[in-house]
Parts: structure tokens; sequence; C-alpha cells
């Protein structure tokens, strides 16, 4: 589904990845952790096109996507929930759903509102209400709900669950088990060692741009003090 090469990527002169290898399969659930200012953002954004990487390779299903534009990865199937959530704030809920969606990846069930809504039932209820007035944990919802709505591949989270409420932080987490349930490849950054060790198939974790640990979940389970360490919880 993905692979990422050797990637290099930095901002101007200040280098940030330095030779990043990880790769995930399809229907496969893979977490990066790592602490703050590691890089993980860097190479979310180098992956998809909003940083230009400066070295290494990026495949998608087996198409080079190093160095296009944004909007083109995007058109091959990679949907983005940004670090921030980044919501449409003057859109209503609905407006902000449908404002990117496409079956470009000729999805045989698209998504479609009423099965974004059926997985987030509250965005039912204020599919009319401007998405700058939700709560936190309602526009995180939005910005998953508008990434499935391109019907990716691929879906990124970059940090889906920072500061939200433990209850809407389990029903975040919830859903992407569900979406994994129904085959979705899925690149998770978050912290939450504990349940990502239920519900993912892979980690890894990044220091200083490089990857210092990879492995499965029961390899996590047994290498949890060093991992701890390295993410800092
Ligand atoms: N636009 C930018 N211009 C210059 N440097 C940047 C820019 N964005 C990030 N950096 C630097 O790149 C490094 C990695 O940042 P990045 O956002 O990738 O980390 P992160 O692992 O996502 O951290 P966090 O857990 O806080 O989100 C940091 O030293 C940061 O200061
Ligand atoms: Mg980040």
């Amino acid at each position: 589904m993905l692979e990422v090469a050797g990637l290099e990527s930095g901002y101007g002169r200040s280098k940030v990845l330095f030779g990043v290898d990880l790769a995930v399969a399809p229907g496969e659930m893979v977490t990066l952790m790592g602490r703050n200012g590691m890089g993980k953002t860097t190479l979310v954004k180098s992956v998809t096109g909003l940083v230009r990487p400066s070295g290494g390779r990026i495949s998608l299903r087996g198409q080079a996507i190093h160095g296009l534009a944004a909007h083109r990865i995007g058109a091959l199937g990679l949907g983005l929930v940004p670090e921030g959530r980044h919501v449409f704030p003057t859109l209503t809920v609905e407006e902000n759903l449908v404002a990117t969606a496409a079956n470009r990846t000729g999805h045989a069930a698209p998504w479609t509102l009423q099965r974004v809504f059926a997985l987030f039932p509250r965005l039912h209820e204020r599919r009319r209400q401007k998405a700058r007035t939700l709560s936190g944990g309602e526009q995180q919802m939005v910005a998953i709900g508008r990434a499935l709505m391109i019907n990716p591949h691929l879906l990124i989270l970059d940090e889906a669950t920072e500061g939200l409420a433990p209850l809407i932080r389990l029903e975040i987490w919830n859903c992407l088990e569900r979406l994994k349930a129904e085959g979705q490849a899925i690149l998770v950054i978050d912290k939450n060692i504990d349940h990502l060790m239920r519900i993912a198939d892979r980690h890894y974790v990044m220091e200083k741009g490089r990857i210092v640990w990879s492995g499965r979940s029961d390899d996590l389970s047994r290498d949890k003090l060093r991992v701890e360490a390295y993410v800092g919880v």
C-alpha cells in the first residue's frame, strides 16, 4: 500500500528526516509514535506532498508519489486527517464532508454522508451547524469523515486524539477499529501505546528523524518499557 524508503526531508536548510523506512500493507493498521518534535508530522507532510522530500522514495500502491503536488497525491487515494484538524470553520458539518468528496479510487461501495453519519451519529444531529462551533472531538469526527469521503486507499491520522476527553478518544479509536475491520489501511500517529497496542498490527517509533524501533504488537508488549522511554509516557 504505502512504501517509504530512505526518506530525507526538512525545511530549507534544516534537515528533519534522516533516511526513514516505513511501510503499510493493505488492510493493515500501523502506528508511528515518538516524542514532540521528532519528525512525525514532517513524515506525514512529506508523504502527502505538503513538504517536498530531499531524498528517498515514496510509493502508494506501487506508484511513485514523491515530489507530486498534494492534490494529486490525494486524488491517488491518500486521505489525511491533519494535526490540528483544519476543518473549514465557516462551512457546516455537511458542507465540510462533501467539500472534497470524490470516488477517484473507484471504491465499489463509496462513502456517503449516510455512512459517515452512521459512523458518527452526533455529526448527523449537528449536520447544519458551522464547524467552528463544534467541540474539539466533533471537529475531529468531521476531519475523519471528510478524509473518508475521498474514499482513500490509505487513511493517515496525525494525532487524532490529542487533547480530547477520554470518552471521545475512545469513540475515535472504536471508529478506527471498525474501519480496520472493513479492510481500511490506516497509519496513525499517536502516543497512547496501551490502547494502540490492542488495535493496531505494527508500530514504528521515531527519534530525531530516524526510526529507532519497529515491530508487531506482541513485540511491543514485550519491549514496552523501552518503547515507553522513547515515546516519553
Ligand atoms: N514549517 C517548519 N519550518 C521549520 N521547521 C519546522 C517546521 N515544521 C516543523 N519544523 C521542525 O521540524 C522538527 C520536527 O517537527 P514535527 O512537527 O515533524 O514533529 P512531530 O514529531 O510531529 O512533533 P509533535 O509530536 O509535537 O507533533 C522540529 O524540530 C520542528 O521545529
Ligand atoms: Mg506532529
